[in-house]
């Protein structure tokens, strides 16, 4: 059944805009073997440095270079580990070292080419090395392309927990190349798919079903014009809300719909590999009964909700140790003033915080994980 009727051609550019600064998120098929074009009007003859993992320098490294520079750029590479074991400060602390062996300076500009990882650990080093250089981001993960790409949070981990220090610092610009996705496994794609499933939960409903129904195509890479349509219209939903409310005073915390409970779930189980779109996936599970049974999502769109999520073929939760997931939530940076801010849907496309959610209710979200598990598996 294919399904590119009525989508669009594959080429996009959308606009982030803060207050300090505007930036184009540009996704474009084959978008990486022109890079040097895209680029250009920003080299005016200083360093480049390009941070990625070691995978994908071996991979992409000579063709990136060869590309930048035949046109006229001066790069170097910086790589780190593959994975969140590089979200350290003794990872930044390294890569600072390098920076000044190399000779970099205020107007050297940075190139994140990676997934969410290189992107958060690239963009905290921009932010913080000479007291701020430029930055681009270039996400390969479907995950990276729709979140962490877009919106200047850049972060580091702390044994207590992920992302506890960081900043917002905007990059110069996003391009993404859907070629990259063909990269992937499969687990990548359907964790990528977990985050655009929330972008329509919490604001766009229509985008949310229209994802259900051809989400099967989606996960299984079969027709890319579909894909990157989906894509844009991902990015385009984080873009406004950040426009909005860049540093998450307000509105942006509705994109943590998912991620208290589904960062806890992911600090427990990091050991196990689960990927981060998995553990939200299984956040939104959980978020999703909190907000029927406690909130204003009727049985209906509860019911919606929690069929599209199982579609999506998650690794199984196994047993989660509550007070493990607490102990996580009790360092989340979602709590403010005593209060923890947990994102519920008053209906699909249609997210609030609220105040009223405790401890004893993250509890009882977690119990309806392990009971439906063994329901719906
Ligand atoms: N990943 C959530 C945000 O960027 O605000």
């Amino acid at each position: 059944m294919p399904c590119s009727k009525n989508w669009k051609k594959p080429m996009s550019t959308l606009e982030v805009r803060t207050p300090g600064h505007t930036y184009s998120i540009r996704i474009e098929k084959g978008l990486m073997s022109d890079l040097g074009r895209f680029l250009g009007p920003f080299n005016h003859g200083q360093k480049w440095v390009v941070f990625t993992h070691p995978g994908l320098y071996e991979q992409f490294g000579s063709e990136i270079l060869t590309a930048l520079e035949d046109s006229g750029f001066d790069i170097a590479f910086i790589t780190m580990p593959e994975g969140e074991a590089s979200k350290t400060i003794a990872n930044v602390n390294r890569i600072y070292d390098q920076l000044l062996k190399q000779n970099c300076n205020r107007s050297t500009t940075f190139i994140a080419f990676g997934g969410g990882v290189v992107g958060d650990v690239t963009g905290f080093v921009a932010s913080t090395f000479m007291r701020g250089v430029g930055y681009f981001q270039v996400p390969t993960t479907l995950l990276s392309m729709v979140d962490a790409s877009v919106g200047g949070k850049t972060s580091v981990n702390l044994a207590s927990g992920k992302n506890l220090v960081g900043t917002f610092y905007q990059p110069l610009g996003v391009l993404i190349d859907p070629d990259f996705l063909r990269t992937l496994p499969v687990r990548e794609i359907v964790s990528g798919m977990a985050e655009i499933l929330k972008c329509g939960a919490i604001r766009d409903k229509t985008f949310f079903r229209k994802t259900v129904k051809n989400l099967t195509h989606l996960i299984a890479l079969m027709d890319q014009a579909p894909l990157i349509e989906t894509i844009e219209a991902a990015c385009a939903i984080k873009a406004r809300i950040v426009s909005e409310d860049e540093k998450e005073s307000g509105l942006r915390r509705i994109l943590n719909f998912g991620h208290t409970i589904g960062h806890g779930i992911e600090t427990a189980l990091s050991k196990t590999g689960f990927r981060h779109g998995e553990a939200v996936a299984y956040g939104m599970l959980a978020a999703g009964y909190l907000s029927h049974r406690y909130g204003k999502l009727s049985s209906a769109e509860w019911n919606e909700l929690r069929e599209a999520l199982w579609q999506l073929p998650l690794p199984a939760l196994g047993r989660i140790d509550p007070d493990k997931v607490l102990a996580h939530i009790r360092h989340d940076k979602k709590y403010s003033h005593k209060q923890l801010n947990f994102v519920l849907l008053e209906e699909l496309g249609r997210a609030d915080i609220s105040a009223d959610i405790s401890h004893a209710h993250i509890i009882e979200a977690l119990n309806y994980l392990t009971r439906s598990i063994h329901k719906e598996t």
